[in-house]
């Protein structure tokens, strides 16, 4: 079987001899990314009927956002049969959770804590796409977030570098399986290289400023992972780093990606984000962007052509060196290498893919996606439903379809089942409500389910929000169903941590189902009605108000940390209006069990560089339904050469337990789990105490003690 990992990346004797039958011209047409639909972005209109003459003349190297089975066709025959060396074409495009079949945007997904989950809807994501015709995926997106005023939030992993590393490699081994020959196989793309999620205020495409400590800590390391599951491709970002923008930043794609990271695939930039430089104010004409962004790294351009218009001058000016482009084609034409596109460049296009999409066993797996990552903040004994118990269905998201994401490639959202047609589906009887009919219908009920969120065009790209509560309306139909006297349980679509803090009050239980895609309504309703237990965690932190952003759970100490024993004293770290706390924290999540945790003890209260030590902890599920709970591990220097955060998730593990059941869970802590970069950025243990903590999620943990030595 062959190695997942970049070692196969070196140039093959095949592409060496290919490269060496190139012209300058076609050599750099490698380099080049096309956008084949007509597409105002940023103001420039991307004409596709010059791309045609283009590919022939062998200037087009791959092609973006392409999904017309004949125009997939059409292009790649353009290029194998009229170019002078038929070299085929790449065709790249967002399907970051699903192509046909919408699984749960990513921040959902991330929410079951579940690699193995994530691998299975990847290698589901990748079924659909290669059977679309399409050979590359600009996913995942593994940009470290802290601030749900973003709109991108939605396509993350979430606050935690460790589990988003997980699950970055969980993505890249789905996409990518064993062997990217593989027919279902389709090449991953970790973006946006670095720090896009840092953007000051949560203003999309704004300045970000971070420290390389940040930019290592927490940021570098999802990226790292996708490098070791062996990602063919990383995406630039649209931001500055240390005020050079990361596209033509050599520091970060030259000695970070390529030497310290070891990545050896393509560095493709984002839309425009090479000629953007110039907006960045570092280049004056678009030679100059050529030249920048050529030596910073850069492999391929995405639409602007600045490679296309100014590298064979620069080259004749001994500005760059020919011997350095064919390195980067040799990148392009080893990934199409593969792929297997030069022993078979149409081995994606199949008669008829429509006959691949929707699968119920894809869907199936879709429903299983929108029941573990769904969250369950709130349950007064409202759920679950009583069997066949009669309910009210209220609000405007009880029939809508708008919960499938912004970034939805060709999901419709016509394919949606709603929450209304589950219960037709599952025969289980309500009554519809509106504002009219709300006091008098629902006299005979016990329990109102209301839905609500915002619509999926207010995330995603360029859909920063300030104002992160729902609508004035919608809150205010939460409070005239709470004054029916009736169970109110709020179900809240959105592509982000929205601010529940005004509702929570008037709400006896909260799904929060974020956008969970085709199979929305039956995954949510086989939780409503206890079929299966929420067992979703929060990835992303859910702020008390917007005030606290960015509010995290790794935070550090401060030097005058607010004394709870003393909220009233003045001169510490607080707000005088709202308080530090977030109103849900990272790791918080309700199922239908009660689990206590006891009995938890270290084998040893010591640990040498090459020992371990475990961990106990006894769970025992008092409630009176089966549930998944996720035991999570943390740890916090007492201190350390510089300030840590007061928890860093080090470990977790999934457990099922029935009503009454009692089990035992063990941890093994390493010596590397204590790793932090020192006051000499070293990455590095130091022999001090560190707090070993374990609990249902990060405001809630159970400290022990252990000496490293
Ligand atoms: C967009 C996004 C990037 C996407 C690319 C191609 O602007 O920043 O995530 O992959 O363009 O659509």
């Amino acid at each position: 079987m062959k190695s997942n990992t970049l070692k196969s990346s070196s140039p093959s004797v095949k592409m060496s001899a290919l490269l060496s039958q190139m012209t300058l011209e076609e050599k750099i047409g490698q380099l080049q990314q096309s956008a084949y639909f007509s597409t105002v972005v940023t103001g420039h209109v991307v004409d596709h009927s010059g791309t045609i003459e283009a590919i022939k003349a062998g200037r087009v190297g791959s092609v973006l956002s392409v999904h017309d089975e004949r125009d997939l066709k059409m292009l790649q025959k353009t290029a194998v049969e009229e170019s002078r060396l038929g070299i085929p074409l790449l065709f790249m495009f967002d399907v970051i959770h699903g192509y046909k079949t919408a699984f749960p945007i990513n921040l959902a997904l991330s929410n079951s804590w579940d690699p193995d989950l994530v691998e299975r809807v990847s290698r589901g994501v990748a079924y659909e796409t290669s059977h679309a015709g399409l050979h590359v995926t600009f996913s995942p997106m593994v940009d470290l977030v802290r601030d749900p005023r973003w709109g991108r939030v939605m396509e993350s992993n979430g606050e935690d570098p460790y589990l988003s590393s997980l699950l970055t490699q969980a993505y890249v081994k789905g996409y990518q399986q064993d062997d990217l020959a593989q027919p279902h196989a389709i090449a991953a793309c970790v973006k946006h290289f670095a720090g896009y999620g840092f953007a000051e205020a949560g203003r999309e495409y704004n300045t970000v400023d971070v420290s390389e400590r940040t930019l290592r800590s927490v940021v570098f390391p999802p990226f790292q992972a996708g490098i070791d599951a062996g990602v063919r491709m990383v995406m630039t970002a649209f931001n500055v780093i240390n005020d050079r923008p990361a596209t033509a930043n050599r520091w970060l794609l030259n000695d970070v990606l390529r030497d310290e990271m070891g990545f050896q695939g393509v560095i493709i930039s984002d839309y425009t984000s090479t000629e953007e430089i110039i907006q960045h104010k570092v280049a004056t004409d678009t030679k100059d962007v050529a030249y920048q962004c050529f030596e910073a790294g850069l492999d391929h351009e995405m639409v602007s052509q600045t490679f296309q218009h100014h590298l064979k001058e620069l080259i004749a000016e001994g500005k760059i060196s020919e011997e350095t482009l064919n390195e980067r084609v040799l990148r392009i034409l080893t990934l199409k290498e593969q792929l297997g596109l030069f022993d078979n460049p149409y081995r994606n296009f199949y008669e008829d893919s429509a006959q691949y999409m929707l699968l119920e066993t894809t869907k199936a797996l879709a429903q299983e996606a929108v029941e573990k990552t769904v969250v369950m903040l709130k349950n007064d004994d409202a759920l679950p439903l009583k069997p066949k118990q009669t309910v009210g269905l209220f609000g405007p998201f009880i029939e809508s379809q708008d919960v499938i994401g912004e970034w939805a490639a060709l999901c419709e959202k016509s394919d949606v089942i709603t929450l209304k047609q589950a219960f037709d589906q599952a025969k289980h009887p309500y009554v519809l409500l509106d504002e009219t009919t709300l006091d008098t219908r629902s006299r005979e009920l016990d329990t109102i389910i209301v839905a609500l969120g915002e619509a999926g065009s207010e995330a995603g790209e360029g859909n920063s929000k300030a104002k992160l509560r729902l609508s004035a309306s919608q809150e205010a139909l939460v409070k005239k169903a709470h004054q029916t006297g009736k169970n109110i349980v709020l179900v809240v679509f959105a592509g982000r941590p929205l601010i529940l803090t005004e509702l929570e009050p008037f709400a006896d239980a909260i799904l929060y189902a974020y956008q969970p895609g085709t199979m929305s309504g039956a995954g949510l309703y086989r939780l409503l009605s206890g079929q299966v237990s929420p067992s979703g965690r929060l990835t992303l932190t859910f702020p008390y108000h917007e005030g606290q952003i960015p509010v995290y759970y790794n935070h550090l100490n401060t030097g005058r940390p607010f004394d709870h024993a003393r909220p009233e004293y003045r001169y510490n770290s607080r707000f005088i209006d709202i308080p530090n706390e977030p109103l849900y924290p990272f790791g918080f999540g309700l199922t239908y069990g009660q689990f206590e945790y006891s009995d938890v003890f270290l084998s040893k209260d010591h640990l040498r560089e090459d020992d371990t030590v475990k961990v106990y902890v006894t769970l025992k599920n008092h409630g009176s339904h089966g549930a998944l709970e996720t035991v999570q591990l943390y740890i916090e220097a007492q201190s350390f050469s510089v300030s840590r955060p007061v928890n860093e998730l080090k470990a977790f593990k999934q457990v099922y337990l029935d009503a009454g059941e009692e089990k035992t869970t063990v941890f093994t802590l390493t010596n590397a789990m204590f790793k932090a970069f020192n006051i000499d950025m070293a990455w590095t243990t130091e022999q001090r105490s560190y707090f070993v903590k374990v609990g249902p999620h990060s405001g809630a943990l159970i400290a022990r003690t252990v000496q490293l030595t």
